[in-house]
């Protein structure tokens, strides 16, 4: 099974710009990703959208962010981040059967041979994560509810530290036994998030913690103390392709998405003998 991970697009209204700058275009790299995903071989199975689909939760910016979606053939699942706003995105996506009627946007997929399970970690107004009693709760539940079958968590906010002061203040504040849930969870395979722009790898419980990189621009930090960004870097946007392997081994690998591909037929190269 192959599963496209997606996330932080900040889409804002047609002719704005994220940040009110031209060189973000944010657009473009929504756009690109989707294009590149439609001609993969083989095609991904589904694509988890882990949050931040726009970054001020309007409904025009949600409009604008299902514009540039139009063209995507596979099946879209995703999860609201700190920019987006629950209620707008719900609306947004009340045609996708997976998005629940009322509460909070999360829910499990059971169609595949890896069972995901989406978490709603937003806290309406804040950059932080959370989950609240009824959330942990849900997550209990929806981690009892099959104990056999390989299962997938996504959530927006990162469950771990990763040493960087404003990352780090900003991560999904979670209950105590948290931790001891994940472990409990003898199929959990691992976790994939979103929120921090760069690639990281972490761990929590035993588990694999994968942060995927975005699709806009990254935040930069001169030193990982730094309360304040110094500046946006235009990296390429980056898709995630997740690859579960004869039912044993998640595999995950980044694609960075470059402004032109260039490539060198490998027969017209001089070889040397190593
Ligand atoms: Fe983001
Ligand atoms: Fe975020």
């Amino acid at each position: 099974m192959l599963i496209a991970h997606l996330t932080d697009s900040h889409i804002v209204e047609k002719d704005k710009f994220w940040l009110a700058h031209p060189l973000t275009k944010t657009e473009d790299r929504l756009a690109k990703a989707i294009n590149h995903l439609n001609q993969l071989t083989p095609r991904p199975d589904i694509v988890i959208f882990t949050g931040d689909l726009t970054d001020e939760g309007t409904e025009a910016a949600y409009q604008h962010f299902q514009e540039i979606l139009q063209p995507l053939q596979i099946p879209l699942f995703v999860i609201p981040g700190n920019h987006d706003c629950r209620e707008t995105m719900r609306h947004a996506f009340h045609k996708s059967s997976y998005i629940p009627k009322q509460g909070f946007l999360h829910y499990t997929i059971e169609d595949y041979p890896l069972r995901l399970i989406a978490l709603d970690t937003l806290l309406e107004g804040e950059g932080k994560g959370g989950l609240c009693e009824e959330r942990f709760q849900w997550l209990q539940d929806a981690l009892k509810q099959d104990n056999n079958k390989p299962t997938l968590l996504f959530m927006h906010h990162p469950p771990v530290k990763i040493g960087m002061s404003l990352f780090d203040s900003i991560r999904c504040f979670t209950p105590t036994s948290f931790e001891q849930t994940l472990s409990r969870a003898q199929n959990l395979v691992g976790i994939v998030c979103g929120h921090y722009h760069h690639f990281c790898m972490s761990s929590l419980a035993g588990k694999p913690c994968f942060l995927a990189p975005s699709l806009a621009p990254v935040h930069y930090f001169a030193h990982p103390t730094d309360q304040d960004v110094t500046a946006l870097q235009l990296d390429e946007p980056a898709i995630t392709l997740h690859n579960w392997l004869e039912g044993t081994t998640l595999t995950s690998q980044i694609i960075r998405l470059k402004e032109d591909y260039k490539r060198l037929d490998w027969t017209k190269l001089t070889k040397q003998a190593s």
